[in-house]
């Protein structure tokens, strides 16, 4: 292909932008890699993709978390805020903009969008009947509402659906209703609601799904939908509500889900701004722009039919593409906290590389809407064997011969080894492009298994120094092509991977046309993976009674503690030296960072668990942990009072 002819395409591209009432999980992270990827390996064969998402910050459980914490929401979205983005930016999720939906553009293009719908004769009022809390002073939705199921009579159960006997139903039908915010008996009340006229858009929308790029089994589902009947979309929320309130209403709010996905826009508009761009050429009806969405399984029914109804309203270019994934399972299971296995992205990241989860699920994810596990023994194994094993190996193995020629490689290389890798360039395109990631990574593996078994026929430990140095030359050069295939997904080890092999600018175009001539020494890029250990989460609501002998199990020693550190990469961790009297030192990390400075910890006598296992984490082997207690303001170390020494026994 003659790349120079090519046309850039301009993309935008945008992930589902998480709710900021908790911090990531390992799903989130699913669907961020998915993106990057994409988005990265656009921007590396020679396109313009702009990546855009923010914090989806309004919204009932907002409100009653910030609430709960008694502090304002404005507060709780800005401390969610920088944990989300600090927490992207760990698994190298290089958005273009990171905004909130909390914002002056988000607020102005809301307003715009519903004044256009209202012009179109879109925007209706009724009354509607709802659950309403009077001791909160709240309307109730859904999913506040418990009560006895009205087909079963099966107690507790939620508010439009019964887990016993599987019936949906009305909220306002169950028996016995309870406001779970309150643990009151909530009264119906009557207000009046504004509603979206979806049904206007029926054919709108047919036409829409017809055109759009987007998985069968989606359009199925949003067709069965459009051709069912289709209601009337409520819009508005009663005060109090944390989010915009409705021009020209008193004490009505868009639903979060209004402003949500117009938070796509309001994003891609704050950076358009700041870079001096007319957001009219990027996201308008006249856009040169493709737009793309990437999403979960659940929001489908928003993004399919609401939003291009909403855009479709203002005369906003409509999404040409809608990427729809799966959910992510842990070791076979759903995501449950419960169950240890509702693992926040941040927990995960102190425990292993976060570029090798990156990897992983590129290693597992494809274009369908299938769910995805994330099995540990599977991950270690799989990271061990493909990126260790094979993919650095070569490099690993390459790097001494060429050491004893002062790391300059020789020009004579074997093009046969070099072409079989060009001549798989188009496929690893298509591809990426097709987002086939898992396809792509056996593709990938299969070039370094070639190269591989090309060093050990070769056997360059037998041959004289020159032909081992040509040998050496050639794997390094297919270590080269082998590293810009990788680069979006995993960009970090990949750059360092640059930076050995001293080149600069990287790109799928000349990835024929580079000729490595001298390296710097290597340093090992990626450390095998030990097994992946989740530290349980203890379930605070069931008291396990134990025995004497149980708790004496545990040897609790008083520990000095001679040095505390930060721990590089760490977000939690400090690292502590305790002194245990006669018992010696320790080498403990504990996960305490967020509520002391380390100079404030040092000659301080704590209680250490003093027999539990070791372990080992990424940054070392932790030997015993410190007693603490936690709530949502802090985290509180236990200390015996004055004149209890290193060493002595807790009990
Ligand atoms: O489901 C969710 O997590 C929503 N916060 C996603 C919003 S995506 C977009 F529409 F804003
Ligand atoms: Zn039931």
């Amino acid at each position: 292909m003659d790349n120079s002819k090519k046309t850039k395409r301009k993309i935008l591209v945008t992930q589902a932008l998480p709710y900021a009432n908790a911090p990531l999980h390992l799903g989130h992270i699913l669907e961020a890699v998915q993106t990057d990827i994409w988005s990265r390996f656009h921007n590396l064969n020679g396109n313009e993709c702009l990546f855009f998402c923010a914090d989806d910050t309004h919204g009932t459980p907002v409100m009653l978390k910030a609430n709960e914490m008694g502090i304002k929401p404005e507060k709780l979205i800005d401390d969610v805020y920088k944990d989300h983005k600090s927490t992207y930016e760990i698994y190298g999720i290089n958005f273009t903009n990171f905004y909130t939906t909390h914002s002056d553009e988000n607020k102005k293009y809301s307003e715009y969008i519903y004044e256009c719908a209202k012009n179109n004769n879109l925007i209706s009022k009724s009354n509607i009947q709802q659950y309403y809390d009077e001791k909160e002073e709240m309307f109730l939705s859904d999913r506040y509402i418990k009560g006895t199921c009205p087909k079963c009579d099966a107690e507790n159960q939620n508010g439009d659906n019964c887990g016993v006997c599987g019936a949906s139903y009305n909220v306002l039908d169950i028996k016995n209703p309870i406001s779970i915010v309150s643990n009151t008996v909530p009264i119906k009340k009557e207000s009046e609601h504004i509603f979206f006229d979806l049904p206007q858009k029926n054919e709108m929308l047919k036409i829409f799904l017809k055109d759009v790029d987007l998985q069968k089994s989606i359009k199925n589902k949003l067709n069965e939908w459009l051709n069912e009947d289709l209601k009337k979309w409520d819009i508005s929320r009663d005060a109090p509500y944390f989010g915009f309130e409705i021009p020209g209403e008193k004490d009505k709010y868009f639903y979060v889900w209004v402003d949500a996905p117009i938070g796509y826009i309001a994003s891609i508009a704050n950076w358009a701004d700041k870079n001096n761009i007319n957001m009219e050429d990027l996201w308008s009806e006249n856009s040169n722009y493709e737009i793309y969405h990437f999403i979960g399984k659940d929001i489908a029914y928003f993004h399919g039919l609401f939003w291009p109804a909403l855009l479709s309203a203002a005369s906003f270019k409509l999404p040409n593409g809608i990427n729809v994934h799966g959910f992510l399972t842990i070791n076979g299971e759903k995501m449950s906290k419960s169950k240890g296995t509702g693992i926040l992205a941040k927990e995960f990241a102190d425990i292993t590389n976060p570029e090798t989860l990156r990897y992983y699920f590129a290693a597992k994810l494809n274009n369908k809407v299938e769910d995805i596990d994330l099995n540990f023994e599977d991950y270690v194994q799989r990271i061990n064997s493909d990126l260790v094993g094979k993919y650095l190996n070569i490099a690993s193995r390459s790097a001494s011969f060429l050491k004893k020629n002062k790391n300059i490689l020789s020009d004579n290389i074997n093009n046969v080894v070099i072409n079989n890798l060009i001549l798989k360039k188009n496929e690893v395109i298509s591809l990426y492009e097709t987002k086939e990631y898992s396809k792509l990574v056996r593709v990938i593996m299969d070039l370094a298994d070639d190269v591989n078994k090309y060093i050990n026929d070769q056997t360059p430990w037998k041959k004289d120094i020159d032909e081992a140095i040509e040998i050496a030359s050639t794997a390094v050069n297919a270590f080269y092509i082998l590293s810009v295939y990788l680069h979006p997904i995993i960009p970090n080890i990949t750059n360092e991977a640059f930076e050995f092999l001293n080149i600069k600018k990287i790109s799928f175009f000349d990835v024929e046309k580079t000729n490595i001539k001298q390296i710097n020494d290597y340093k090992p890029l990626l450390n095998r993976l030990e097994q992946i250990i989740i530290p349980e989460e203890e379930d605070m609501d069931n008291v396990n009674l134990i025995n004497i002998d149980q708790f004496s199990a545990v040897d609790l020693r008083v520990a000095k503690i001679v040095k505390a550190e930060h721990v590089e990469g760490a977000d939690k961790l400090l690292q502590l030296t305790l002194d245990v009297g006669d018992l010696g030192q320790r080498n403990v990390f504990a996960g305490i960072k967020s509520a002391y400075d380390p100079e404030d910890l040092t000659d301080r006598h704590i209680v250490l668990v003093n027999n539990l296992e070791p372990r080992k984490m990424k940054f070392g082997i932790s030997e015993g942990m410190v007693l603490a207690s936690s709530n949502d303001d802090g985290i509180y170390l236990v200390s015996p009072d004055e004149g209890a020494e290193p060493g002595m026994k807790v009990r």
